[in-house]
């Protein structure tokens, strides 16, 4: 059912229903699953999430990263209502299904590279990332993986272990998984390793990151570097421009898979199927996740095929990896995508983000840095320019909450939880995404 696309408010927010719902949530739900905008949905379509009081909001978050195509896409409901009638799971090792097949292939020529390629799903963007790690150890029969600073790559315990944020996704959930090593990343607004310009950066963290794999790590032993070619919850983090490259030759050279997670930097996000292609790589392993499925749970590992078939029969699956509703759901969502040419919208869209982004630099003293590629855009705010002192969590949920309350949803991001980041629809209205913007631009001046 479609929702005019525009901004309503009808009550406060959180208005009297969502309050009721999360009294009730509050009471039914352990804290630990944890709550970041007090509201209720009731419906959801194209950009728009209608909460339970009937209020419209702009959705900039898109259930983080998954709605690249828009909620309730009517195609993709199409897709599901029909496979539903068709069958709901067999599980694929028990029989095969046709979606299942079909998205493989789909997968396979759709991720970088011409080489033979083969695709496994899995449910969650973690269990891709386990997956992925599985194989590149019965691949190479080495052991170490190597992940980097603010890398987010689940909640499972490996996911957790390869995940660089303490608080709050390992805090006393110890001993983490063993053999995961973390290296510095490029990060050319705080360069861990003293590059003054994006060059150095790249260069600097590039010799620190290869010295450190063969002094202390042994190359021989690493099965596997993973890496978000942009970095999501870390805060949207675009690595300076040849690291990537350089990681990936080194891995080439010794016999690493390099894995790219692009469980939130896939489906057009970034501008690109996926967002490695803008580095020149040509990854091993590639995980996809979230908007893959338009809203239905569903992973992927796509990989060369030798390295895919590595691993015994039997060693890799579970009951419901690429349930059929769900694969017919993404090669929906795909068809949408390449049809409607939504890759070039995703980079509109950017470009209209960074612009309202860029207004704020001349108004505003808090703006520290502005990134992004795609539809994948942020701001990293900092209550000192020239200290680069992360803005406060005070300052940061007055943003995020007036935003809020003026029916705009946003997320923030980062390590240190300073960074609003933009997840709109690839596929949003100008005139919509113009009016969120225009929230977000001023909840932002108006603290500082
Ligand atoms: C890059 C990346 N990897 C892995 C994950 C984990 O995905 P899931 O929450 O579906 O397990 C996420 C989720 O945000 C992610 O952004």
């Amino acid at each position: 059912m479609s929702i005019p696309q525009e901004r309503k408010l009808l009550t406060e927010i959180p208005g009297p229903k969502s309050r009721e719902w999360f009294a009730r949530r509050t009471a039914a739900v352990p804290v630990g699953v944890g709550a970041i905008h007090p509201i209720v949905t009731a419906r959801a379509s194209g950009s728009i999430v209608e909460d339970v009081d009937g209020n419209r909001l702009i959705d900039f978050a898109t259930g983080i990263a998954v709605l690249n195509v828009g909620h309730t896409a009517p195609e993709v409901v199409a897709a599901i209502q029909k496979q539903a009638e068709l069958d709901t799971h067999t599980c694929f090792h028990v029989t095969a299904n046709e979606p299942y097949i079909e998205l493989a292939e789909r997968l396979n020529s759709l991720t970088p590279g011409d080489h033979a390629k083969k695709t496994m799903f899995a449910n969650s963007g973690a269990e891709a990332v386990e997956n992925a790690v599985k194989i590149a150890r019965l691949a190479t029969g080495r052991t170490a993986i190597v992940a980097f600073d603010h890398a987010f790559h689940g909640r499972t315990l490996l996911g957790m272990t390869l995940t660089a944020k303490v608080m709050p996704y390992k805090q006393g959930m110890g001993p983490f998984a063993p053999e995961v090593y973390r290296l510095p990343f490029a990060y050319p607004y705080r360069c861990p390793c003293g590059g003054d310009t994006p060059e150095a950066c790249a260069a600097a963290c590039l010799a620190y990151a290869v010295d450190e794999m063969h002094k202390h790590i042994g190359e021989e032993n690493i099965a596997a570097v993973i890496m978000e070619p942009i970095q999501g919850e870390g805060g949207f983090i675009v690595p300076a421009p040849g690291f990537v490259k350089g990681i990936a030759d080194f891995c080439a050279a010794s016999g690493i898979v390099f894995i790219a997670d692009e469980i939130q930097t896939g489906m057009g996000r970034a501008g690109r199927w996926y967002a490695i292609e803008d580095e020149g790589v040509v990854p091993d392993l590639v995980t996809t996740a979230k908007s893959l499925g338009g809203g239905m749970p569903l992973s992927a590992v796509t990989g060369r095929a030798e390295l895919m078939d590595a691993v015994h029969p039997g060693g890799l699956g579970g009951t419901y990896g690429g349930n059929p509703v769900a694969a017919a759901a993404a090669l929906a969502v795909l068809e949408k995508i390449e049809r409607e040419d939504l890759l070039s919208s995703s980079r509109r869209v950017g470009e209209a983000v960074f612009a309202a982004l860029r207004s704020l630099e001349g108004t505003t003293s808090i703006v520290g840095d502005i990134r992004g590629r795609g539809a994948m855009c942020a701001v990293e705010l900092v209550s000192d320019r020239e200290t680069k002192e992360p803005l406060g969590a005070d300052a940061m949920n007055a943003i995020t909450r007036t935003c809020l309350e003026n029916g705009v949803i946003v997320l923030t991001a980062g390590t240190y939880g300073n960074v609003i980041r933009l997840l709109p629809p690839i596929n949003i209205d100008d005139a919509l995404l113009q009016d969120g913007l225009g929230v977000l631009v001023s909840a932002i001046t108006a603290q500082g």
